[in-house]
Formats: structure tokens, sequence, C-alpha cells
């Protein structure tokens, strides 16, 4: 039996290196599951690697993408917690059931292969259950194994959000408005930055972030924040950033407050003295390695118990060319939230 798989062939130059094979279906051994895709989501990650932008090793001819949701056809005789037919996202890391991420070698779609193809065989430790009867559709929960339990793991993973307490996301990408749905969710007040009054006021209406500041108009965004905390700052800021933004960052954050060091989107011309504005705010940075397995079935268990919808704005179909479409969408930055792929039909 073969299946359609899209792999990075050639050159890391350019997303236009996606191509087609067909390949075996795996048989899953004997602690494995076989999963047939129904949605990938894609990350800014799956943008860099396809254009050696990514820090981290990447195998050559990689099958790219870590994050699919799908449905259980075939099990090993060893597995006992997952069944024919259940529906199940994968870990972005199938090696990393707990704790902190020790190492970037086992993350799906760059050091091994990911999930952009029909079939995949994962570890059943490395599948976590979808609740039964969700609304969400496949689209939406393939979007948590990297950029959900991302944001899941600057919330929880570390000092836990509490509810009253102010979180700032920046950019309105898959990170960001995950996090503004977490965040809104855990009883948060809300902020997001963005380049565009345009999308602000449309994450301001669609999920419900309480405040939008442009930080074109606003480069020295941290000082609305100010403005809209009483001077105090902000608890929890998901910065997508890096370099470039973490010194508005260091300071919009409150006295005693978190920053996720999360995205690497900006370069700072000049750096900033990280330590000394840390030290200054009694700050907690620290840097997000995605997740583990736990991370992902706690944040499971809270969207399907919650019933929060996931921001899933576009989804392409499968096939290379539609492949290239949806990263070159992603890679646009025209996007608010996740693009997708439907690799199969939600009833099959
Ligand atoms: N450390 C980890 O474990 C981890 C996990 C997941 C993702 N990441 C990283 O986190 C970042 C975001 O990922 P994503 O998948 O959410 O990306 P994404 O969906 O492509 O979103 C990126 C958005 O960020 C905003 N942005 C771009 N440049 C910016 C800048 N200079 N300052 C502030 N905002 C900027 C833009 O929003 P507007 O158009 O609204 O301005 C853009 O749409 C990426 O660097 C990604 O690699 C890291």
């Amino acid at each position: 039996m073969s299946q359609t798989v899209i792999r990075i062939n050639g050159p890391r130059t350019s997303v236009r290196n996606l191509k087609s094979f067909t390949e075996d279906i795996p048989v899953p051994t004997k602690h494995e599951v076989l999963i047939k895709v129904h949605s990938v989501s894609l990350n800014y990650r799956d943008i860099a690697i396809a254009t050696s932008g990514y820090p981290f090793p990447v195998k050559d001819n990689v099958i790219p993408c870590s994050d699919a949701a799908g449905v259980i056809v075939d099990v090993g005789e060893g597995v006992q917690n997952l069944a024919k037919g259940d529906r199940v996202v994968g870990t972005f890391d199938p090696t990393n059931l707990f704790g902190q991420q020790t190492n970037w070698l086992n993350g799906q779609g760059g050091p091994v292969d990911g999930v952009l193809r029909e079939y995949i065989t994962l570890p059943a430790t490395a599948a976590v259950k979808i609740p039964e009867n969700s609304p969400q559709s496949f689209s939406e929960w393939s979007t948590l194994p990297c950029t959900g339990v991302t944001a899941w793991n600057a919330f929880y993973g570390n000092v836990p959000l509490r509810p009253g307490q102010v979180v700032l996301a920046t950019g309105t990408g898959g990170v960001s408005l995950t996090g503004i749905i977490l965040a809104k969710a855990a009883g948060a007040t809300t902020i997001v930055t963005s380049s565009s009054d345009e999308k602000l006021e449309y994450v301001k209406r669609k999920f419900g972030a309480d405040h939008g500041i442009n930080y074109k108009t606003h480069p020295e965004w941290s000082k609305e924040v100010l403005r809209l905390t009483n001077n105090e700052g902000v608890d929890y800021i998901l910065e997508n950033g890096g370099s470039g933004t973490i010194a508005e960052s260091l300071n919009a954050v409150k006295m005693g407050g978190n920053i996720s060091v999360i995205g690497f989107l900006s370069q700072a011309k000049e750096m900033p003295d990280v330590a000394g504005l840390a030290l200054a705010k009694g700050a907690t940075v620290r840097g997000i390695t995605v997740g583990s397995t736990q991370l992902l079935q706690e944040v499971v268990r809270f969207v399907g118990t919650k019933g929060l919808r996931l921001p899933v704005e576009r989804e392409f179909g499968f096939g290379v060319q539609e492949a290239v479409q949806a990263y070159e969408y992603l890679a646009s930055g025209g996007h608010v939230g996740k693009v997708c792929i439907k690799v199969a039909e939600e009833g099959n």
C-alpha cells in the first residue's frame, strides 16, 4: 500500500523545493500506532526550515512539518492505551514525555521526518487522544502540538498564570493568538501587538483581545502598555520577536513578571542590556523549547473541556502545489492565526 509524501528535496533555499513522492505506508511496530493524517498545521518554523533559517539541526530530504491530527487506523500488538478509530494529535518531539526538552534532535519535520504525508507511525506514547464528539475540526486540533504547547508552556511550564493577570502577546500569528485564547479562557486580561490596525480590530472582535497596540505606529510600544496598565506593566509576555523586541518587552513587563522568549522574528541592531533590564524588573526571562507530551495532554484537556475554538484562518488542500501556496501564504505574513493543510476530509 502506498501513500503521497512531501519532502524538501534539494537545497533548502526556497519553499518551492517541496516535492511529492509515492512511498510505502509504514507498518506500526509493537508499541506504535499508524495514523491517517487529516490535517497538518504550519508553523513559522516550517518556513525557516525550508529556507535554511532554522537555528537547529535539519535532516536532508526531510518530510517537513511537526503538527498533525488524524485517526488511528492500525496499532502494534503491544499498544493498550489507544485503539483503531481513536482521533489523536501527535507530539512535537515523540521522545519528550515530560519535563524539560533535553535537545533539539527529535522534533518532527526538522532533524527527523515529519507529518506532511498521508500516514505516519508514532510511538503510542506520542499520540494524545482528542476528546470524543468535540466541535473542533482536525485542523483546529492540529494547531496544538507546537503552537498550543508553546503557549501553554509559557503560562504553566514555570510560574503558573493566575486569573486576573495581564498577558501580552506580540504579533497576530499562531502562537500569539492561541496564547490570547488560552489566557482569556483562564481569566486573564489580554493585550496583542501587530503591524496592522486592521488585524488588531479583527483580533479584538473575533478573539476578544482586550487591547491592541500597533508596533509600527508605536515603535516604543511598551509606553502604550504602561499607559494601559496604570504604569504597572504586564504579568506575562509571549515574546515572538526575539532580540529586536526584547528591550520593549523588558520595559513592558511588570516587576517580577515573566517573559517567555519564543520567537526569532526580528533582529536587534544593537543588543540591549538584557541582564541589567531583567535585574531591574526582577523579571523571569525564560526560553521556551516547545514542550512535552504531558503539556500537550494538558492543553488538549483544557481546550476540550472549555470548548475553545482554535484560530485556524485558512486551510489549503494536500498536494505539492497547494502545500507551496500554503507555505507562501504563511511566509507573506498576511495571515492572522494558523494556516493548515487538509490532507483528508473530516469523515474519511
Ligand atoms: N521556542 C519555541 O519553542 C517556539 C515554538 C513555536 C514558535 N516559535 C517561534 O515563535 C515565532 C512565532 O511563531 P508563529 O508560528 O506564531 O509565527 P507566525 O504565525 O508566522 O506569526 C508571526 C507574526 O508575528 C508578527 N511579527 C513579525 N515580525 C514581528 C516583529 N518584528 N515584532 C513583533 N511581531 C512580529 C506578525 O504579526 P503582525 O502581522 O500582526 O504584525 C506575524 O504575522 C517564530 O519565530 C517561531 O519560530 C518558537
